[in-house]
């Protein structure tokens, strides 16, 4: 969908439909929803009278305006309470209202106002933000594979100002939203392919593909210089696939950062998760095609500080492999040596998330890194603690730890800080190796964070368990379609602009 901004009254919009706001408790709109009520001889005061409509966040209503103005049809979403009303809520009255007009055939072309930056005074360019990031979130569609393909509702949105002089701060909020957005998309496109199609070699082309286009720096490592490496744990999970392990590795660095202390990214990218030998039930396996949603994560999030221009210098390493069980697969009860010399016992060949992090993290080093964050799919267990509400944080710097909870504010990707009690640590002594690979079922989640600080060294780093937010089953979230939700790109441009 296309989104352009204009100066002008938006009741003298020429569009399939227009679209306006209103706060809770308002019987007699003004601003621009009252400049449209009067257009159409007071039906939006009527609407309210009627009490069908109160301006309740998140629901609409349409009128069709019989000729009074250019537009056929005028859509009015409600914001809420005024004293409530922020960011989130712009970003959510803009999702609500593509829900709305998808259902409706006719309307192809939209003109919108700007929430909030009228009387709820609402920063102008942060509301244009986010008024496109909700538009665009919510106006996704999936790759597809039918012979008829399905295509986006809408084919282009308009945002009216009518203060020219808050134009060019709108068009620049715009902008930013569109490139979060570009990210956002290319991470739900990553997860939504199926794994087939999208394996460890697909994963680097895209990228490669991507860095071109953005002036991204890219890398990727195949398993012959993993194995040079001596990178021993990422490369016991790809031996029973046949596809190549590759290990992306994306560069951000604008004129004159090359030499700062990057924030590194790294995700895990498991391009689809058997178990391995360590089986998993067969039920629901198809869904393990979204266990590289922290390598999409991370690799749309470059893709939106290039296509930003945000001036830090930023890596990104995505840990790409498919965790097969073959009979040169890795077994419970193997040993592995990673990069740094340190050992693992295999407990189940289906906690493989940690082993390729392991590598990954132990790789990174050498960048001297300012901070470190992980992303991870990397248990069931934290679904069950939070919910598909909130990533895990754990974090091994307060500092690093009280950024990203800042950016999961702004960007409304939730985190919720677990702890890394040394306690975990003895349950994952190994009598043979230093760690083994599962601690059992109890504090699932804070032994497999532990397994990971095991193999980080130098930097301060924080890890986010992202396998209740990747995928979203139930339809009910107003910023994605059911499917990939792309979660964690917002929340690293975030943690990017303001590290
Ligand atoms: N990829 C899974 C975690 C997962 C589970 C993500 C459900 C999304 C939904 C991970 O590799 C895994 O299998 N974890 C195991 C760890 C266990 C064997 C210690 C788990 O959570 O059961
Ligand atoms: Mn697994
Ligand atoms: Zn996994």
């Amino acid at each position: 969908m296309q989104i352009h901004v204009t100066s002008g009254n938006i009741a003298q919009q020429a569009t399939d439909c227009i679209v306006v706001n209103l706060f809770e408790g308002v019987a007699h709109p003004g601003g621009a929803t009252g400049a449209v009520d009067n257009a159409l001889s007071g039906a939006i005061s009527r609407l309210i009278a009627s009490g069908d409509f109160s301006g309740e966040a998140n629901t609409t209503a349409l009128l069709y305006t019989d000729g009074k103005i250019a537009a056929p049809r005028v859509l009015v979403v409600g914001l809420g309470q005024s004293e409530k009303f922020d960011l989130h809520g712009v970003r959510k009255a803009a999702a609500a209202t593509v829900n709305a007009l998808a259902k409706l055939k006719g309307v192809k072309n939209v003109a919108t106002i700007v929430h909030g930056a009228g009387i709820a005074g609402l920063d102008t360019a942060a509301a244009a933000q986010t008024l496109a990031e909700g538009t665009l979130l919510a106006a996704y569609v999936s790759p597809q594979y039918k012979r008829e393909p399905q295509s986006a509702a809408l084919a282009s949105c308009t945002v009216v100002e009518f203060d020219a002089t808050k134009v060019d701060a709108v068009q620049a909020g715009v902008d930013r939203g569109v490139g979060i957005a570009a990210g956002v998309y290319s991470a739900r496109n990553y997860v939504s392919e199926p794994p087939n199609v999208l394996y460890p070699v697909e994963f680097a082309s895209r990228a490669r593909a991507m860095a071109a286009e953005t002036g991204l720096a890219c890398t990727v490592l195949g398993e012959a210089e993993m194995r040079e490496l001596k990178m021993g744990i990422l490369l016991a999970v790809s031996l029973g696939s046949v596809r190549e392990a590759q290990l992306i590795i994306l560069e951000h660095a604008p004129a004159g950062t090359e030499n700062d202390a990057p924030l590194v990214l790294v995700g895990k990218g498991i391009t689809f998760d058997t178990g391995g030998i360590s089986i998993k039930p067969s039920a629901n396996m198809w869904l393990m095609k979204d266990d590289m949603g922290g390598a999409a994560a991370v690799i749309g999030a470059m893709e939106s500080l290039a296509r930003l221009g945000v001036p830090k210098r930023v890596i990104g390493v995505a840990a790409c492999v498919e965790n097969m069980p073959d009979g040169g697969a890795f077994r419970p009860g193997d040993i592995v040596t990673g990069m740094t010399g340190k050992t693992a016992e295999i407990i189940s060949t289906d906690a493989e998330g940690r082993l390729v992090l392991a590598d990954a993290l132990a790789y990174v080093a050498r960048y001297n890194p300012a901070a470190v964050v992980d992303l991870a799919t990397l248990t069931g267990a934290v679904g069950v603690a939070l919910g598909p509400h909130a990533a895990g944080l754990f974090a091994n710097d307060d500092a690093l730890k009280d950024a990203l909870l800042a950016a999961a504010d702004q960007s409304g990707e939730r985190l919720w800080h677990l702890p890394l009690y040394d306690e975990y640590l003895d349950t994952i002594k190994s009598d043979m190796a230093e760690v083994q690979n599962s601690g059992g079922r109890m504090g699932g989640v804070g032994t497999s964070a532990k397994f990971i600080e095991h193999f980080t060294e130098g930097y301060p780093w924080a890890h986010l368990d992202i396998a209740s937010m990747v995928w979203d089953s139930n339809g009910k979230n107003p910023l994605a379609p059911k499917g990939a939700v792309g979660y964690g790109v917002r929340l690293l441009v975030e943690l990017a602009e303001q590290w």
